[in-house]
């Protein structure tokens, strides 16, 4: 695509689905910025609905990827790819072929292998792929990045952090919904969930190459024999429901969350009812099985240790099934550290202090109201980027190229080897 561009680019949709539905978003909110103008999408219902969100003709909407690349010319600049896990480098394929440059959701694929092929296709026919790897745009993280960034607390020694998935979420995606089973995603939870947190620590040290990787972990808890008794196979025909902190009818009726997930069509507009939700739950929706009863074989709970070629070491702790959501990092660098918790939109720098009554002193960076959903807004900032290098314009300190992105994807990958067969995996160091 020309750079310097003055009109607004335009994007074809690849999956009608929730992330991409979030991304085409910011063509609604910035018209003069991006505009939808193709989707591709197997599911009608979900085709017909968006094409009539974004008020799209019968030859701007296709059923595959394929039947998109076979016609002669382009349609957008860019496609946003928002399929699953398994489909993101077979459908990147063609649309790079093809002439388009790409957003593309994380994980960008299920093997190193296929990572490395559509690095070298990128490569090859020259075109942009951005990952979506969306912490990097929270505020949070892109504080905390500029201060390391700047020196504040001097050259980085530890690097920790924690991903705590809450039970409903847990419930929700990891024992009962999409990434459950490994073979049916494609993904592990760790790649499916924490690629970002991943790619956190690989931004926070800056070029520094990930060298060596350590893992344990494993599916502890959410397996048949530690059902309790009395439990159903369903929630709805459970004698204990009433009892349990896993029950489909609180989580999703009573409390109302994760509602997008169990029924696609109600982020194009269409609201079940709880009643209708209900008999979904009590029949045939995954989402209505019990948690320790279910096809997962994911992990529940699992911790990373990376080593750096200058030393540092780093830890990501991935626990699933907590009462309160969050994710925290505390970094210690020579001349100091820094400490928070991203839902709370702050974090304290913190610097030595040996005066007698004082021991440390410590300066708390408040990041303001910042919402928490959508990443702390971090999504649409995001596709603010790709559009910035679609026109050919500088991207922000957060922009995150394949070429980077595929290594928090080598410390995936090489977590869950280490964790299988209780090794420590070596990581070639980058020149
Ligand atoms: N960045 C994040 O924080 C984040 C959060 C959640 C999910 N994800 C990732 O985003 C991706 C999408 O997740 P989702 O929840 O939006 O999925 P989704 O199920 O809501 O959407 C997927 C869509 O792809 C469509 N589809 C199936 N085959 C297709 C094909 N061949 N070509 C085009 N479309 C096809 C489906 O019909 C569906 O509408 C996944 O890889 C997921 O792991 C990222």
């Amino acid at each position: 695509m020309s750079n310097n561009l003055a009109r607004p680019v335009t994007v074809v949709l690849v999956a009608a689905g929730h992330r991409s539905l979030i991304y085409a978003e910011y063509a609604k909110r910035h018209p003069d910025e991006m505009r939808v103008t193709g989707i591709v999408e197997p599911d009608p219902e979900l085709r017909r609905r968006a094409a009539d969100q974004f008020s799209l003709p019968e030859h701007s909407v296709y059923e595959s990827v394929e039947e998109l690349t076979q016609r002669s010319g382009l349609i957008a600049d860019a496609a946003i790819n928002g399929t699953m896990d398994k489909l993101h480098v077979p459908t990147t394929l063609p649309l790079l072929a093809a002439g388009y440059d790409v957003l593309l959701e994380k994980p960008i694929g299920i093997s190193i292998e296929e990572i490395h092929d559509l690095q070298a296709a990128a490569h090859k026919y020259s075109r942009k792929v951005m990952i979506c790897h969306v912490l990097r745009y929270a505020p949070f993280y892109m504080e905390i990045h500029k201060r390391v960034m700047a020196g504040t607390i001097g050259e980085l020694l530890s690097i920790q952090t924690i991903e705590n998935v809450s039970y409903h979420h847990m419930a929700m995606g990891f024992l009962r919904g999409k990434w459950n089973n490994k073979e049916v995603c494609g993904s592990s939870m760790l790649l499916a969930k924490c690629c970002h947190d991943l790619d956190l620590l690989v931004w926070l040290k800056n070029g520094v190459s990930p060298i060596a990787v350590s893992s344990f972990g494993g599916l502890q808890y959410f397996r048949e024999e530690f059902a309790p008794a009395g439990s159903g196979e369903r929630c709805y025909d459970c004698d204990i429901e009433s009892a349990c902190d896993y029950s489909a009818k609180k989580h999703h009726v009573e409390m109302g969350a994760w509602k997008t997930y169990l029924d696609p069509s109600y982020r194009l507009g269409y609201v079940p009812t709880d009643e209708e939700l209900a008999e979904l739950l009590r029949t045939s929706s995954p989402y209505g099985r019990c948690v320790w009863k279910s096809d997962n074989n994911v992990v529940d709970h699992q911790t990373v240790i990376v080593e750096f070629a200058d030393g540092t070491t780093a830890s990501h702790n991935m626990t699933g099934g907590v009462s309160k959501p969050c994710r925290r990092i505390h970094l210690l660098g020579t001349k100091g550290e820094i400490e928070g918790e991203l839902e709370d939109n702050s974090f304290v720098i913190r610097h030595p202090d040996p005066r007698r009554g004082h021991e440390f002193r410590e300066e708390r960076v408040e990041l303001g109201n910042v919402n928490t959903d959508s990443h702390g807004g971090g999504d649409l900032r995001l596709v603010g980027d790709f559009v910035r290098i679609l026109k050919g314009e500088q991207p922000s300190a957060s922009y995150t190229s394949l070429d980077t992105s595929v290594l928090s994807h080598e410390i995936g990958f090489a977590a869950d080897r280490s964790m299988e067969r209780r090794e420590t995996v070596l990581l070639q160091e980058r020149p």
